[in-house]
């Protein structure tokens, strides 16, 4: 079980628990949370863009370069935005917090 912390458009919090292997994107999704991930994981689209936390950023994996242009597109990017359809939850992303903007 991998705990993930959504806090929404309006500002309030959804602990989530996901499973090893699991797109954050689809965490998302079940969590209820307003993600429309068009393209599915294609990275054709940022609409399944999310905002790590400041102090999670550097658990995550790098962003691939494809994940870094469509993030050009996201509105709202900030320097800790990721595709969360390209966000593979592992152990070691327990405790994750991203907000939703
Ligand atoms: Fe389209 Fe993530 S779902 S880029």
């Amino acid at each position: 079980m991998i705990r993930v912390r959504f806090i929404g458009v309006d500002g309030v919090a959804t602990d989530a628990n996901g499973t090893e292997g699991q797109r954050l994107l689809d965490l998302a999704r079940n969590t209820g949370q307003p993600l429309e991930g068009t393209c599915n994981g294609d990275l054709a689209c940022a609409t399944c863009h999310v905002i790590v936390a400041a102090q999670d950023a550097g658990r995550l994996p790098p962003p691939s370069a494809e994940e870094e242009d469509m993030l050009d597109f996201a509105p709202g990017a900030t320097r800790t935005s990721r595709l969360s359809c390209q966000i593979i939850l592992t152990a070691a992303l327990d405790g994750l917090e991203v907000r939703v903007p």
